[in-house]
């Protein structure tokens, strides 16, 4: 079954090699004036959490340098607590790290890093996701596209958890020998798409949404096709990348 009287369609142009470049030079800036925003956002939360976690530490061990006479019994609890904050900033460093680049990219196959990332999906949120693998996916792809395809998925499946009103979805993924195409459908309330995307111009605006324009620009940048149909059956997000 298709969602019933789609109510809006954004493709990426099909055009020759200019219309293609001017698009996703359009895309890329996008895409910067969002990742300016995040840099933001995450020079404040280092700020707030490691920074504070290893002033916090250095001020301990400096209590220790000034005062030699103390002895091993009752530096102890000083120590522990220079030990602690110093572990809960390297946790917070990591998983810093692992927002930028999941883990093992480099070497886990295309297919696995999709599935992980519905079974994380699922765990973190509670809904339930049918993921299907209509055709085994290459090996072989660059990095780029399992970065670009992981974060237009991660996106998509945020958005039917968080705006669909459904618990349950369903995605699939499959490849030819030149593209792959991967596919998330719900059956929830659905969206006007092109009401949404001609609000969200604005990239650069504070307190805006960005996801579904984040999804079209990694799309544009990769010279592929976004087609998104929502309707009163729900929305089907369906996103197809070269691979090469
Ligand atoms: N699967 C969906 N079902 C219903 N509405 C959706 C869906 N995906 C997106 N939307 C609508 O489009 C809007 C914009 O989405 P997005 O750009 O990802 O921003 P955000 O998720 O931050 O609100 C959402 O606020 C929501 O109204
Ligand atoms: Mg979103």
């Amino acid at each position: 079954m298709s969602p019933a009287s789609p109510s809006s369609s954004s493709r990426g142009r099909p055009a020759g090699a200019s219309g293609r470049t001017r698009h996703a030079s359009v895309a890329a800036r996008g895409l910067l004036a969002a990742a300016e925003r995040d840099l933001q956002q995450i020079i404040l939360d280092i700020h707030d959490g490691p920074v504070q976690d290893i002033f916090g530490a250095l001020s301990q061990i400096q209590v220790l340098r000034h005062r030699p006479e103390l002895k091993a019994g009752d530096a102890a609890p000083v120590l522990a607590r220079v030990a602690a904050s110093l572990e809960r900033a390297l946790g917070e460093i990591r998983s810093f790290i692992g927002a930028f680049r999941p883990p093992e990219f480099e070497r886990r196959p295309l297919g696995a890093i999709l599935e992980q990332l519905v079974v994380q999906h699922e765990s973190l949120t509670g809904a339930t996701v049918d993921f299907t693998l209509a055709t085994p996916l290459p090996d072989q792809v660059p990095l780029s596209l399992k970065i670009s395809l992981y974060r237009i998925l991660q996106e998509a499946l945020a958005n039917a958890t968080r705006h669909a009103g459904v618990t349950h979805f369903e995605v699939s993924a499959k490849a030819n020998s030149r593209h792959i195409v991967v596919r998330v459908r719900d059956r929830g309330k659905g969206f006007d798409v092109a009401k949404v995307l001609k609000k969200e111009v604005d990239v650069g605006v504070a307190g805006g949404h960005f996801g579904l324009r984040g999804m079209r620009d990694r799309v544009a940048i990769m010279n592929g096709k976004l087609s998104i149909s929502s309707g009163r059956a729900g929305t089907i997000v369906t996103i197809q990348l070269p691979l090469s």
